[in-house]
């Protein structure tokens, strides 16, 4: 596709390992952090010299979408769940390897300003927003409220909600959405996370007239809005189409969002 980044190949700066399968990956690349905004995103692999030692292991060679976490003065982060081959590969990692990348990709969270704003996080939702309230902390009151299985998928925010009790309250991050956006007087919410529970974020935000952006996390293949595999229902229930969500989105407005249908 003729606006499509080429693929660049840049060594890993540093990387970071955390508890739970989570490690962040650091890149350098001041061209590529002044093109990055909020809720983008990269498709990223290990490079094939890489994947060519792998072979015999059978180490798949597709790229996968990963969410800008952190970038700042040239510094771009990635901060990723080992959950599949894929995401294993990339685990395997080591700073000077290099890295192969397509980005930045997609469209970007809208900045708001002046504005009381929730962010809403579930499990690997949180680098987007991490990102994104970096940007904006300056010009909004921010409270962020994320949810995880369990501890290991908890990082620094304002209220935690756990599957499992282990911390924070017992039970899915949406059981505090609606006293967080009362007690708070939210006007804007920013989400990202599994389906079930941006769902359920909008029924409760749309009931509060809340501005609410999502950020969508679907399957992609291509990654570069050649495929339609990524496609989700956006429009009214009487004018509707199917937008690509690694190309129109990840980022739409909730009220957008055909939930029935998905
Ligand atoms: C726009 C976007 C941004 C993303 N940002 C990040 C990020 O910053 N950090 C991060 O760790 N992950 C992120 N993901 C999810 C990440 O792309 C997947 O976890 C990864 O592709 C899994 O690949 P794999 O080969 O390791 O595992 P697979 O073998 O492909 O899958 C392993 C397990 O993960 C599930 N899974 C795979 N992809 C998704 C998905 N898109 N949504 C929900 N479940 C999925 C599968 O059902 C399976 O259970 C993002 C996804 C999208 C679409
Ligand atoms: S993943 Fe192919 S069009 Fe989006």
């Amino acid at each position: 596709m003729k606006d499509t980044p080429e693929l660049r190949s840049i060594a890993i700066y540093s990387r970071e390992e955390l508890c739970g399968g989570y490690f962040v990956l650091w890149i350098w690349d001041d061209e590529l952090s002044k093109q990055c905004s909020p809720g983008q995103f990269f498709e990223i692999r290990a490079q094939a010299s890489f994947h060519d030692a792998w072979d015999s292991q059978r180490i798949p060679k597709l790229f996968k979408p990963i969410s800008v976490y952190d970038n700042s003065g040239g510094r771009i982060g990635f901060f990723i769940k080992n959950v599949g081959a894929g995401t294993s590969a990339l685990a395997r990692l080591k700073a000077g390897d290099m890295l192969e990348l397509i980005g930045p990709l997609g469209n970007s969270f809208p900045v708001v300003s002046g504005k009381r704003v929730l962010l809403l996080s579930g499990g690997i939702g949180y680098p987007p927003l991490s990102y994104l309230q970096k940007e904006i902390i300056n010009h909004n009151l921010i409270f962020w409220l994320h949810g995880g299985a369990t501890q290991a998928d908890v990082f620094p925010c304002d209220e935690v909600w756990t599957v499992d009790g282990s911390i924070g309250k017992q039970g899915m991050v949406t059981q505090g959405l609606e006293d967080v956006i009362i007690n708070k007087k939210i006007e804007v919410l920013y989400s990202c996370g599994p389906l079930p529970m941006l769902k359920q974020a909008s029924e409760i935000a749309f009931r509060h007239g809340v501005e609410h952006y999502t950020s969508m996390e679907a399957y992609m293949a291509c990654g570069i809005g050649v495929c339609h595999g990524c496609a989700v229902p956006i429009g009214s229930h009487d004018d509707w189409d199917y937008l690509r969500v690694c190309k129109e989105g990840p980022v739409f407005n909730a009220n957008d969002v055909l939930w029935s249908e998905l």
